[in-house]
């Protein structure tokens, strides 16, 4: 070792130099992946497991039913059992896909799918691996496997240990997961996994979740539709997502001869006219050659010509949305709103290329908003990809649209009403302001269109809740009326000496003209039924 004083060498100091594995990183930052507090390392769990239940079965064409068991197994220490009826996971596949981070997934696709990283299943190996030592116990079905098995996550290596392998009857097909997970907390609140299932049941009316809880109470949030969510169709990547780095990456791989037919074959609305406009303005880049000698120059050059070129918009047919009927569907079924309205908004483009769409659902009254000390107050529930986010609420763009607008101009309080704004943001590509997904990055484009898409809800639900309002009053008014014609009747008798049977039914009449839509509407005028949508009525 060199004294004090004595100059130290590069060789001393890098012989400390040593690659990390990608596990070895987000073991020391687990919290980049939602490990951070205890309420939310449960939830966290909980999300990825259901995630890619849902995923999955989404793919196989499967209504999903996915149960969710969590037991104490001491301080601070439980169980989670996540078991679905998916496709399962085929034997060869095993540890990759559940036990190594980031090389088990279908994320390079250019699909809208809820699992984007590769990171969410693995991590929770990781995180059980870290918390209690144990493995992950795997039960899959997939109709031609059956077996059961540990995995594990060796963390130096960032490679998967699969032990136990056995195989098993041929029975139910799909995936059951069982991790024992320590420095958690199961608790009732905003941020629990009872509320993420609610939100899960609300965006995902085609599924069932069933939740038991530490004290063995079992709720069930049952199917609100039979009929599956559109599926997202696969497309290529259009050509004004695209970084210099992510046009070379496809370049290296690509089987085409040259640049000019790789950029046909490879992104999307690139024809050979549009290659030759491209070919243009990037004069000095060779088209002939082969898309494995692109350079970093090249790639720079033609990345900065797709941007001056005029493009069709991208394929929206990758995006798939919850819907607005199955929206409606899912909120009269949980929330029972009185009053609700929903909107879906047409596909939009942001970061350069990038198709996304909002849909919002504003549900009044019932079980709508937020329970707390003072009584009851609006609340956001946030999505995106059909995913609830749960934490990280400032920094999120959904937050800031909604809370930027002036709610008093359409006659709500979200300090002091039962009100529920619901918002999810589909796309291809969610811009995460962090690893953990839980935020929406806040961008101008997607802020204003949420915005507009929420006040579009709000102005329908206003003029629905009022349209309502003066119902009643109209009713109270034909009631009240009514309640005094025979009085009013006899008593003109005397004045007049008209017959009061006479008087009664030209009154009478004379008042139901009046009063007409409220008794065609009601039959009799009655109470106000509940949960109405909105837009029928605007339909
Ligand atoms: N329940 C399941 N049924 C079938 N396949 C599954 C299931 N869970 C995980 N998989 C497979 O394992 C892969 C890895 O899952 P993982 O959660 O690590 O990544 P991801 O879902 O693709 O992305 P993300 O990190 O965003 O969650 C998935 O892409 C999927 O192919
Ligand atoms: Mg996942």
């Amino acid at each position: 070792m060199a004294s004090q004083n004595e100059t130290v060498t590069a060789d001393e100091i890098f012989k400390e130099f040593k690659e990390h594995s990608i596990s070895e990183f987000f073991r020391k930052n687990s919290q980049m992946l939602g490990y951070s507090g205890k309420v939310r390392s449960l939830t966290t769990v909980v999300h990825e497991y259901v995630t890619n239940s849902l995923d999955a079965c989404e793919e196989a064409n499967i209504l999903p039913s996915i149960s969710v068991e969590i037991k104490e197994t001491g301080e601070e220490r439980y169980s989670v059992f996540v078991s679905d009826n998916g496709p399962g996971i085929p034997k060869t596949h095993m540890s990759k896909a559940l036990a190594s981070i980031l090389t088990g997934t279908k994320f390079h696709r250019s699909i809208q799918q809820r699992g984007q990283q590769g990171i969410g299943a693995s991590g929770c190996t990781l995180f059980s691996e870290i918390t209690t030592g144990k493995p992950i116990h795997v039960v899959s079905r997939t109709g031609k496997d059956a077996f059961e098995c540990d995995v594990t996550i060796d963390i130096k290596g960032n490679k998967s240990i699969v032990t136990n392998m056995t195989n098993i009857p041929p029975g139910q097909r799909g995936l059951a997961v069982r991790g024992e997970f320590a420095e958690i907390k199961y608790e009732n609140s905003d941020h629990g996994v009872l509320e993420y299932l609610k939100r899960t049941a609300l965006s995902n009316p085609h599924a069932e979740l069933k939740l038991i809880e530490p004290d063995g109470n079992v709720v069930v949030f049952p199917r609100s539709t039979d009929m599956m969510p559109k599926k997202p169709k696969l497309i290529k990547p259009h050509p004004l997502g695209l970084g210099t780095n992510d046009l070379l990456d496809y370049a290296r791989v690509s089987q085409s001869r040259k640049i000019s037919s790789f950029l046909v074959d490879t992104f999307s609305r690139v024809t050979h006219d549009k290659v030759n406009e491209v070919k243009e303005i990037a004069k000095d880049v060779d088209f002939g050659k082969e898309p494995r000698h692109m350079t970093w120059d090249d790639a720079e050059k033609i990345t900065k010509a797709f941007k001056q070129v005029k493009w069709m918009s991208p394929d929206m047919d990758a995006l798939s949305t919850i819907g607005e009927k199955q929206i409606e569907l899912a909120m009269k079924n949980i929330l029972n709103p009185e009053f609700m309205s929903v909107i879906e908004r047409k596909p939009k483009v942001y970061h350069g290329g990038v198709p996304f769409v909002v849909e919002v659902g504003i549900a009044y009254g019932g079980n709508a908003g937020k329970q707390n000390a003072g009584g009851v107050s609006g609340n956001i529930l946030r999505y995106a990809n059909k995913v609830p986010l749960l934490f990280d609420a400032g920094g999120c763009a959904i937050t800031e649209a909604v809370n930027t607008i002036e709610w008093k101009r359409y006659a709500i309080n979200m300090e002091e009403e039962p009100v529920s704004v619901f918002v999810n943001l589909s796309s291809v590509y969610v811009f995460y302001g962090g690893v953990g997904k839980q935020a929406v990055a806040q961008d101008d484009e997607l802020i204003e269109e949420i915005r507009l898409a929420t006040m579009d809800a709000a102005r329908r639900l206003e003029r629905h809740i009022s349209n309502k309002k003066n119902m009643h009053l109209q009713e109270s008014r034909y009631k009240t009326i009514m309640r005094y014609v025979s009085q009013l009747s006899a008593d003109l008798e005397e004045i007049t000496g008209k017959k009061h049977t006479e008087t009664e039914k030209e009154l009478k009449d004379l008042i139901e003209k009046k009063y007409k839509s409220i008794i065609a509407d009601e039959g009799e005028p009655s109470e106000e039924k509940p949960a109405e949508s909105a837009d029928a009525e605007n339909e």
